[in-house]
């Protein structure tokens, strides 16, 4: 659908508020249902969110609290969908989060319609910006497709002690592309079981947005919440990306470039500075990447229009030390030397379905009955991940850790994804090599291509933390 771009104001998500506080826990509570939007002028479209909207309501937590949310689904009996009609259960995932495997969001651990389920979220991590998205079992990507994505935000000293842009020069922007069919329904088209590619390019569910802003710095945190599209960012001016943070929060150091691709899940923190752009429009362009199929708007995705005062110059500088990353279970101190074994897997295609090959096995579709690795708790693995499946890319996802990537095609990752990350983008032919350490619980998690295509299609496996050798 050609609508015009940059004709909407950008909006941003509601911050949740607790239905109530004890000790150091607070209680939310969200329902999971139906509700009408209107993304093309005109029609009305069903979405599914959380509390009816989507991206769902933020959470904001600080690190040392718990969280407790309690999730009601009160969807429709049945989803009709163009591959199938199925019943409408979901499962809740809370991306970037070391949750205990029984609320992690486990693939078959499902609520159906008129049920809820409370999860309990630690919050020990480095501060950052996770998400909860739906994860039911071969339904993921119509259920987050739908709307059921919303951002969680965990803040902490090391953050607030730094005078990076911060309150309201902190932009949350989630990328969603999506279609709309003549009735106003979204429509999954998911070419044959391989990718569902929008023609209308949303952030924060407005198509195309424009926002004001003031010359000086920002802080932007993207989040591609997309099904299959990878964006290749980069600003019309040429004015470089600082980036700060990653999906694990934030990096050692800043480095600067001018543009970087974002694969689905992946979150990338950066800081801009329109100091110099008095009065100018500055659009953020998707410079496009291999193997996505674009329209003739995916090459843009909003606008910032930019004023002539500046009205809190405070907080307006990117340090050149971030994040000393002594966490524990923090990824960016390790190295090679560190690790106990390295493990292989190979993701590709075959009839029809997207697998995983472990350490040179046959590939494989997801089977909750089969664990593909073990580590020990605390363990140290190298893991590395080869895309030989064609023409495709595959986002990797592993629950429970941050790992910091090593190589990538033996040499090394390119400078914006120098800090501590849970999605790998693993291009066309690419092998990335990543390093964990395998903790803080132990139990089953899953890891798996982020395209929700290739995950519902059945690229997942899991490993479990704890039981025993390799
Ligand atoms: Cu964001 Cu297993 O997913
Ligand atoms: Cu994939």
């Amino acid at each position: 659908t050609l609508l015009p771009p940059f004709e909407r104001n950008l909006a941003y998500p509601p911050v949740l508020q607790p239905v109530g506080t004890r000790g150091l826990t607070d209680y939310y509570q969200i329902t999971q249902r139906a509700a009408n939007v209107e993304i093309v002028p005109g029609l009305q479209t069903q979405i599914y969110g959380y509390n009816g909207i989507t991206p769902g309501p933020t959470i904001v937590q600080r690190r040392g609290r718990t969280t407790v949310v309690r999730q009601i689904n009160a969807l429709p009996e049945t989803t009709v969908h163009p591959d199938q009609t199925y019943r409408t259960t979901t499962g809740t995932h809370l991306h970037g989060n070391a949750s205990a495997p029984q609320f992690d969001g486990w693939a078959e651990d499902v609520t159906a319609p008129g049920e809820g389920k409370d999860y309990v979220y630690p919050n020990e991590q480095d501060a950052r910006m996770l998400w909860y998205h739906d994860h039911a079992v071969h339904h993921t990507a119509n259920n987050a497709y739908m709307g059921l994505a919303g951002l969680y935000v965990t803040r902490d000293e090391i953050e607030d002690r730094l005078p990076i842009p911060k309150g309201r020069y902190e932009l949350p922007l989630v990328l969603k592309d999506l279609i709309v069919a003549e009735d106003g329904s979204l429509l999954f088209d998911n070419g044959g079981e391989s990718s569902l590619f929008g023609d209308i390019v949303t952030v924060n569910g407005v198509p195309w947005p424009r926002v004001a802003v003031e010359p000086r710095k920002y802080t932007l945190r993207f989040l591609n919440a997309s099904v299959s599209r990878g964006y290749n960012l980069a600003l019309s001016t040429g004015d470089p990306f600082t980036v700060i943070g990653h999906d694990g929060g934030l990096d050692p150091s800043p480095n600067d470039v001018t543009s970087f691709r974002i694969g689905m899940a992946e979150r990338y923190e950066v800081v801009v500075d329109f100091a110099n752009r008095r009065g100018q429009q500055v659009v953020l362009r998707n410079l496009g990447l291999p193997n996505n199929v674009d329209f003739p708007q995916t090459d843009v995705v909003m606008r910032f229009d930019v004023g002539d005062t500046v009205t809190d110059p405070t907080n307006n500088e990117v340090p050149a030390q971030l994040n000393p990353s002594d966490h524990p279970f923090s990824p960016m101190n390790l190295t090679e030397q560190d690790a106990v074994r390295t493990r292989v897997f190979e993701f590709g295609r075959n009839g029809g379905l997207w697998t995983i090959g472990v350490d040179g096995g046959p590939g494989r579709i997801w089977d909750p009955n089969r664990v593909d690795a073990n580590p020990a708790l605390g363990d140290v693995e190298i893991w590395e991940f080869t895309n030989n499946s064609g023409g495709w890319f595959h986002p990797i996802h592993t629950h429970l850790i941050d790992f910091k990537i090593l190589s990538r095609d033996g040499g090394s990752p390119h400078p914006y994804e120098g800090g501590p990350k849970d999605v790998a983008y693993v291009g066309e032919g690419e092998t990335v090599r990543v390093i964990a350490r395998f903790g803080p619980e132990r139990g089953k998690y899953m890891m798996h291509c982020h395209n929700l295509v290739h995950e519902d299609h059945d690229m997942m496996t899991q490993f479990e933390v704890g039981s025993g050798g390799p």
